[in-house]
């Protein structure tokens, strides 16, 4: 099989599993056997680089952050919708649209979709491949940010099926829950602002000029409209077949060319069906893995589209109906302070019960002391809580008119100037919000960082869980990750516990057993995790899930990436200087590398060269070479260097130092040339280089 070949059927087999994993939610296959497909193609295009296009799944994220967006015109105006708040404004609409119809008493046939808390984006398909993407801007205009289009991987880059010439698509960007989480968790740790909700993250993110960025945030779409260039058949005197007559058969076709169509929207005979629909979905909603605000109500027929119109703002045919709020008042008790694995102090709002929304809530997130201040949430208060995308609700504001006056007013919240667990004093770097206890065996730390590294996204150490580890803590048995590894299977069956719940049949001391003997195994077991969990497990800061994925997979080794250089890291996709520098330092503390030994001896799989992937899996003849590129080659470009130099082992990073083993240097080099000569390191051009490689 040509190299030509097996491209187009990687590509195919690529896209095929892209759209059953990001548009059905339902994988034919593993993730690591996806991924080896797309190495495989990566590794064949950077040999044949002619054979890349702009439609291969490999090309989603362009190499370098944009300069800015340019302002483009909607095909059609992007309309935004009227709103509704009870179901007598929905009848009174539906009343509308019959009047409108002259249809009388008779029933209207209507679409009922979810109302995707995200940005509106409009995607313009040229031939069937993905043009541009334009945000919906004043509704006239908008802003180009195709780059970061390209990136979200449920936005197919090429249509199956799709009609010849240009189509534009409709829809909405949004952020799913767990991935909203996870990035605040991770700005939280970081003492950066917290995004208030999915929707204001999904258009932050779309507004980063770095398309990497917005590739490492997880982000998805789903369409619900099809825009098709206005026909003119005055001039070509025909009038083609419609595509579709009616709403849900544009949901069909959208689904057939591979889009993202959100799965539970309806067909309705009448109203009184379309407000089943919100009055079942106003409570479903929480179990879906994105936030929905409301339901759209369309009429279904396009015709009868066509026939109501719109006004200046909005179309007459559709409405968006709003789910009500999620909030309730009750009085904040006290303020308590948790202490996280990195040492981040959070404090959490301790309430008087209150139901809201399906289940009882007395803890709340308050973010940070600068929150508290900034909104004047004193312990005592009447607050107003919200339930929102996030599992756990927040404390909104105080209600100011059932503060007591004078001295019987709650006091201000202050901030202790010590952690709460240890004693020690709590320090808070000048450009954070964040106060952090630095006393890494603070007992609320290990706790916190055991935890996570049993955790099922970390080491899935099952049956580690909050209750045990705080019993292995308490007594002393783990001091460190590499204390569990020490721990034999007899003394954990005979280890005696005492079940949390007091008056439970089960509150009497008894031995682990059976669960011992279980969890000696599961500890066992996780000797072979994969790389990339270890590396996750280990709770260096500002390094996530992702993070983790991204540098296991690209240095293969734990002892290669623990010998990384900033700049090599920095050189990994997905990975910024701050995370750069955050694994960098962690290596370099003393006691993380006595740890890390540790966990070598109790035999931990440190993983191995990845075959196939861009770190080259044996030595080759260029092993442990390490290469800076200047200026322009002729020959070839700067990735084909670099892929040809990975290719025979050697490594590429961005700066010159002592370390460098050659600098490669094109027409115009500047100061890297300068730098290598100062440094006395050698330096090769375009013709000794490709001797190099055998070229
Ligand atoms: S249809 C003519 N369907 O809600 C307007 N919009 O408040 C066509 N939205 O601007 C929009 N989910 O960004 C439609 N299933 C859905 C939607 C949806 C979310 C957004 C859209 C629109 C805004 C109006």
């Amino acid at each position: 099989m040509t190299a030509a070949t097996r491209i187009e059927e990687l590509r195919r087999l690529i896209r095929h599993h892209e759209e059953r994993y990001f548009v059905l939610d339902d994988p034919e296959i593993a993730d690591a056997e996806f991924d080896a497909l797309v190495r495989e193609l990566a590794t064949l295009e950077a040999e044949h680089p002619e054979l890349v296009t702009p439609d291969s799944p490999t090309q989603r994220v362009g190499g370098r952050p944009v300069e800015g967006f340019a302002t483009t015109r909607h095909l059609e105006p992007m309309l935004s919708l009227d709103n509704a708040y009870s179901e007598d404004e929905v009848r009174a609409f539906d009343e509308r649209v019959r009047k409108g119809l002259g249809r009388g008493s008779d029933a209207v046939d209507y679409v009922a979709e979810l109302k995707i808390d995200g940005l509106s984006i409009a995607l313009t398909y040229e031939d069937g491949r993905l043009v541009r993407g334009v945000t919906r801007g004043d509704g006239v205009t908008g802003e180009d940010v195709s780059a970061n289009v390209r990136t979200i991987r449920s936005i197919p880059l090429r249509l199956r099926e799709a009609p010849p010439g240009r189509v534009e698509i409709r829809g909405e960007i949004y952020f799913p829950r767990a991935a909203f989480e996870r990035l605040n968790e991770e700005r939280e740790e970081a003492g950066e602002p917290l995004f208030a909700n999915p929707r204001n993250a999904a258009a932050g993110t779309m507004r980063n000029l770095d398309p990497r960025l917005v590739a490492s945030r997880g982000l998805r779409a789903f369409v619900y409209q099809l825009v098709l260039p206005a026909r003119d058949e005055a001039a070509t005197g025909t009038s083609e077949e419609p595509l579709a007559h009616s709403h849900g058969e544009v949901l069909d076709l959208l689904r057939r060319w591979g889009c993202p169509v959100e799965p539970h929207v309806e067909r309705c005979a009448g109203i009184e069906e379309v407000l089943a629909f919100t009055r079942e979905w106003a409570e479903r909603r929480h179990g879906l893995g994105f936030e929905t605000d409301g339901v759209v109500i369309k009429v279904d027929r396009l015709e009868e589209r066509r026939a109501l119109g719109a006004t200046a703002k909005f179309p007459r045919w559709s409405l968006a109906f709003k789910f009500p709020a999620q909030q309730a008042t009750t009085r904040l008790l006290r303020i308590d302070l948790q202490v996280g694995r990195t040492g981040a102090v959070t404090p959490v709002a301790v309430l008087e019960p209150v139901f809201l929304a399906g289940s009882t809530i007395s803890l709340a997130t308050l973010h940070n002391e600068q929150e508290i201040a900034r909104r004047d949430i004193r312990p005592g208060d009447m607050v107003l809580i919200e339930k929102g995308g996030d599992v756990i609700p927040k404390v909104v504001k105080p209600i100011e008119s059932a503060r007591p006056a004078g001295d019987d007013a709650p006091k201000p919240f202050a901030m202790p100037s010590a952690c709460p667990v240890c004693g020690s004093a709590l320090v808070k770097e000048a450009d954070e919000v964040v106060w952090r206890c630095e006393n890494a065996s603070c007992p609320a730390r290990l706790r916190r960082s055991l935890e996570h590294f049993a955790s099922r996204r970390a080491m899935n150490i099952d049956g580690l869980g909050e209750s045990l580890v705080k019993v292995l803590i308490d007594r002393g048995l783990v001091k460190d990750f590499a204390d569990l590894y020490a721990l034999e299977a007899d003394a954990l069956s005979e280890l005696v516990v005492t079940p949390e719940e007091p008056r439970s049949e089960r509150a009497r001391p008894r031995k682990l057993g059976k669960v011992g003997l279980n969890l000696a195994e599961q500890i066992d077991r996780s000797r072979q995790a994969e790389l990339w969990r270890l590396v996750f497990a280990l709770g260096i800061r500002h390094v996530g899930e992702r993070g983790a994925q991204a540098l296991a997979a690209r240095f293969g080794e734990l002892d290669r990436l623990m010998a990384a250089s900033v700049d090599e890291l920095q050189a990994v996709s997905d990975i910024g200087p701050v995370v750069a520098a955050s694994v960098r330092n962690w290596f370099d503390e003393a006691a993380n590398r006595r740890l890390v030994e540790r966990l070598r001896a109790a035999g931990l799989h440190f993983g191995v060269p990845v075959a196939g992937s861009d770190v080259a899996s044996g030595p080759g003849p260029l092993d442990g070479q390490i290469f800076v590129l200047t200026g322009t080659l002729e020959s070839m470009t700067r990735d084909e260097a670099q892929a040809a130099i990975e290719r025979l082992g050697g490594r590429v990073t961005s700066s010159v130092s002592r370390k460098t083993s050659y600098v490669v240097v094109g027409a115009d080099a500047g100061s890297k040339l300068e730098k290598a000569r100062s440094l006395d390191v050698p330096v090769l051009d375009e013709h000794a280089f490709r001797a190099l490689i055998g070229d």
